[in-house]
């Protein structure tokens, strides 16, 4: 049988200097978070969780049950098992302190929302730092993502490489399957909402998209991150969310979707930017600040970049 998750962690220990009993502990009450999450998800019809929860977020955002429920299990389980110092959601106006020192965790319970409702892949992405979350994401001592998928998958990094594990349902295990996910240099593929193309404050940018036309790239935009960054770890390529007008930063996160999709996509062997910095240099001035993201295979962001650089 493969390797269940917990037995992998303790496999990997004399690798990893920071991956301690705690962080380990830590690791598994989020995985157990994301098993539940993933039932959840999976039955949502069923049990009157689809919609609106009749309320706005911190975000500007309409909170979906489903957003509040999943970020409900994971505090529950972030509480109950005593090893993080504070934990950041993306549904959480403020940082919740448990202590002054432990894992500081961040995290958006479910991202990808606008799909909940049409049964499209959507995600939990966590970020894990020591003591605290304002931390530049090149300090983070865990980063992933559970993908609802066709299977439910947990991606990984503890800063050696990308690993990837799939929920195996008779056993209830999270079993490593993808010991070692490698980005490949280039890909066929990009991933941008066009509808937005606009409003882009680049022209770089747009001149890039119609370059990769003529390169005959298809356009893939599933609109979860979780879903659009899962494709091009595996079949390379580029995921961008720009600036535009109406979001002068973009509209992802930093600190729990900017950042830990970053490390990833880095430790796979890709790049991370904003287009004008590296993701993982920035040090995060508020909780939910928000950034341009372009991250994926090097050889097409470094081409994204020469294209913005020349405008
Ligand atoms: P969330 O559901 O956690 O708020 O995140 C949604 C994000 C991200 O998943 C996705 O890449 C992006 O929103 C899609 O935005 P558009 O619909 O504006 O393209
Ligand atoms: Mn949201
Ligand atoms: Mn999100
Ligand atoms: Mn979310």
């Amino acid at each position: 049988m493969a390797v269940p998750f917990t037995t992998y962690l303790f496999s990997v220990k004399k690798e990893i200097p920071h991956l301690d009993d705690d962080l380990i502990l830590l690791l598994n009450e989020i995985a157990s978070a994301t098993k539940e999450i993933s039932g959840k998800v999976r039955k949502a019809g069923l049990l009157n969780i689809l919609g609106s929860a009749g309320k706005t977020n911190i975000q500007g955002e309409e909170v979906q049950k489903l957003d509040e429920l999943a970020n409900e299990i994971l505090l529950e389980s972030l509480k109950n098992c005593g090893k993080a110092s504070q934990v950041a959601s993306e549904e959480l106006e403020e940082c919740i302190v448990f202590s002054n020192s432990g894992y500081a965790v961040a995290f958006d319970p479910l991202d990808g929302s606008s799909n909940i409702d049409v049964n499209v892949s959507i995600g939990t992405i966590f970020s894990i730092h020591k003591d605290s979350v304002k931390k530049p994401g090149k300090e983070q001592l865990a980063a992933g993502y559970v993908i609802y998928g066709p299977s439910t998958m947990l991606v990984m990094s503890l800063g050696k490489g990308v690993v990837g594990f799939t929920l195996d349902i008779e056993s209830g295990n999270f079993l490593l399957s993808h010991p070692e996910i490698k980005l490949p240099e280039k890909g066929k593929i990009y991933s941008i909402n066009e509808a937005n193309k606009n409003k882009w404050t680049s022209k770089g940018l747009k001149k890039f998209t119609e370059y990769l036309k003529e390169e005959k790239y298809t356009l893939r935009y599933v609109g979860s991150m979780v879903a659009d960054v899962h494709r091009t770890l595996f079949k390379g390529g580029i995921f961008i969310y720009p600036a535009d007008k109406k979001n002068t930063n973009g509209k992802l996160r930093l600190l729990y979707e900017a950042s830990p999709m970053s490390f990833l996509i880095e430790q796979a062997g890709g790049i991370g930017t904003t287009g004008k910095e590296r993701i993982l240099d920035i040090v995060p001035q508020s909780l939910h600040q928000r950034v341009p993201v372009i991250i994926g295979s090097k050889w097409e962001v470094e081409k994204c970049l020469e294209f913005m650089k020349e405008e």
